[in-house]
């Protein structure tokens, strides 16, 4: 499984991707809406950091408006992706941008049954939301498996993307349950480096090094 950040925030991308854990970005209006820069700008500039692909969130609800906004975010630059809200509109834009060559994330999947119709509509990837059916006491790993058994058992070539990740744990668990990628806030990766045990065993190596030298 790989990983990529999810964050719209330039210092997090450029620290994350020096980490070399990386190799994508996702970004939605919110983490855009929160930097409080224009999409396009900080899209670019993302390009510009990260050799991965990059999703790009469209505002327009309408088909015609997400296709047209959806040419003119995938024009920035050939990493782009397009991301796409799951709904009737948006499979119709996805369907009129994958033919034209152009990628497409379509994102806030709840249910198998949306994941299959989104890759049927030619998503080059689904973001099932971990977290959030969480937050309403369902089963977002469950459903990552789910997609990823379906995805499998039809050899449908999109790729899962789990979205919506709130601990280092759901890493774990979004890797056993079959994703192809987690998309990850800068916050949950960094605490993905820790353990109680690997600091104490750093310290140990650091007071016996220091022991051996006297
Ligand atoms: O990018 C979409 C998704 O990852 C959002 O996560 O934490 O707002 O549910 P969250």
């Amino acid at each position: 499984m790989k990983l990529f950040i999810d964050t719209a925030n330039m210092q997090e991308i450029e620290t994350a991707n020096k980490w070399g854990v990386i190799c994508g970005v996702t970004t939605n209006p919110t983490l855009i809406a929160r930097e409080g820069r224009d999409v396009k700008e900080v899209i670019k500039e993302i390009a510009s950091i990260v050799d991965g692909p990059i999703s790009g969130e469209v505002n327009s609800l309408d088909a015609e408006g997400m296709i047209t906004e959806g040419r003119a975010i995938a024009s920035i630059h050939p990493q782009i992706v397009v991301k796409i809200p799951m709904c009737q509109a948006g499979l119709e834009a996805v369907s009129v941008l994958s033919k034209e060559g152009i990628k497409t994330n379509v994102t806030l999947i709840f249910t198998p049954a949306q994941a299959l119709l989104a890759a049927r509509a030619g998503a080059s990837f689904v973001s099932p939301f971990v977290g959030r059916l969480e937050d309403i006491d369902s089963n977002g790993i469950q459903l990552v498996e789910q997609v990823a058994v379906i995805f499998q058992s039809f050899q449908i070539k999109t790729e899962i993307i789990a979205a919506s990740i709130r601990s280092p744990q759901h890493i774990g668990e979004c890797a056993l349950a079959g994703a192809d990628i987690a998309t990850v806030p800068f916050k949950v990766l960094e605490k993905s480096f820790e353990h109680p045990l690997t600091s104490a065993g750093i310290e140990q190596f650091k007071k016996d090094f220091e022991g051996m030298k006297k």
